[in-house]
């Protein structure tokens, strides 16, 4: 016979149940939240809005988005779900203009030299994840040997980034890579305005993982003095302008790093198990000089943290890692513990910027 809970909980009062039905409505009906988003950037309500001096009616919108005429109240009613979830702005007139947000999801506009996030959210928003996500209990089921296939591997039988993506949907393949370009891309420019004590004096670096360039050509940039190498996969470096800025080095970050004064790990380590993290960390420490020769990694990446006001969106970021790769995001033990497994003796958090940290691990 089952034991008896000690936990046994007092009936709901009738104000408790009429905001615990509203709240799972709410819970259940969440996801209309990023469909309203997707539906607006699959209109072109952001860029039509900013095409229009920044503010718009819902008649100029219906009318620039050439959207018929007896649609006007379904999209008020869209406008104001967007607006009260802080997509766009409207005032008591019905004029509705950019936030901060939706600024970044106007075609062809550079924010801070990033190109729009509109991919971004189309991606995240796309059926491959929504389905990857309606799996997630089958694949909590399932006893499945290691290497553990990742809840999107497991439902679509790819994985995303690599040749089965691009062979299953090379549309969706071809989507996918431009919204991982334009998360990655973006921040670099305040991270070298906030963080600039990370480049100071380095003669040296390897962006491990560099992709393209994109991020190690800001830091060249800003840092002319540092010689820069930016390791990729051969088959990322085979595609990238060699424009004699940066040194780009085809090569396999687990079996060897291109030395430098300072490794930089950007956005790379959440996409990787801990013992993957540990493994690549080993092969930054054999890559730099001691701590007293300015021998350092630089990890940017999210730092979990319970007091953060970006909490929610933490876990979010993780469980998002969670059904799509093999990855997961990390709070500060988890580095600390990581760090001090792959030899290292000592890191500091030079600055937290949203979600994200600029942390210094030294050898
Ligand atoms: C998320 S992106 C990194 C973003 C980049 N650091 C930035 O901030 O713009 C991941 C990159 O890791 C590269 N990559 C994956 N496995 C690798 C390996 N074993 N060795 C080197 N690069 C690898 C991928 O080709 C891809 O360009």
């Amino acid at each position: 016979m089952a034991a008896k809970s000690s936990h046994t909980m007092t009936i709901p009062t009738d104000a408790e149940l009429v905001q615990a039905q509203a709240d799972l409505w709410r819970h259940s009906l969440s996801y209309l939240t990023p469909m309203a988003l997707r539906c607006a950037i699959q209109l072109g309500i952001p860029t039509a809005i900013h095409r229009h001096g920044g503010a718009a009616s819902l008649i100029d919108l219906v009318t620039t988005l050439s959207l018929p005429p007896s649609k006007a109240p379904f999209l008020s009613r869209l406008l104001r779900l967007l607006s009260t979830t802080g997509v766009l702005a409207s005032n008591e007139v019905g004029i509705y203009s950019l936030v901060p947000l939706s600024y970044l999801l106007v075609d062809g506009v550079l924010v801070d030299g990033d190109a729009s996030q509109a991919a971004l959210v189309l991606c995240l928003t796309s059926r491959y994840h929504m389905e990857a996500a309606m799996g997630l209990a089958d694949w909590f089921k399932k006893d499945i040997a290691q290497p553990l296939p990742s809840p999107f591997e497991d439902v679509h039988g790819a994985t995303l980034f690599e040749e089965s993506m691009a062979v299953l949907d090379p549309e969706s393949d071809k989507l996918f890579n431009e919204a991982l370009a334009a998360h990655d891309h973006m921040g670099i420019g305040t991270i070298l305005r906030e963080c600039h004590g990370l480049f100071n004096g380095l003669q040296s670096l390897t962006d491990c993982c560099g992709g393209d360039g994109t991020t190690a050509k800001a830091i060249v940039k800003a840092f002319p003095h540092i010689k820069c190498n930016v390791l990729d996969l051969p088959k990322v470096v085979d595609k990238a302008p060699s424009d004699g800025l940066v040194n780009y080095v085809a090569g396999d970050m687990f079996h060897s790093i291109p030395p430098a004064q300072a490794i930089m790990v950007k956005l790379v380590l959440h996409f990787w198990s801990d013992d993957d993290c540990i493994n690549i960390l080993a092969q930054c420490k054999k890559a730099i000089p001691s701590r007293e020769a300015g021998g350092k990694v630089i990890v940017i990446d999210m730092v979990v943290d319970s007091s953060s006001p970006m909490f929610e969106t933490q876990l979010l970021m993780d469980v998002a890692m969670m059904v799509c790769t093999r990855g997961r995001q990390r709070d500060e033990n988890d580095w600390n513990a990581i760090f001090m497994k792959a030899g290292f003796s000592d890191y500091k958090i030079v600055k937290k910027l949203g979600a994200r940290g600029v942390m210094e691990v030294y050898p």
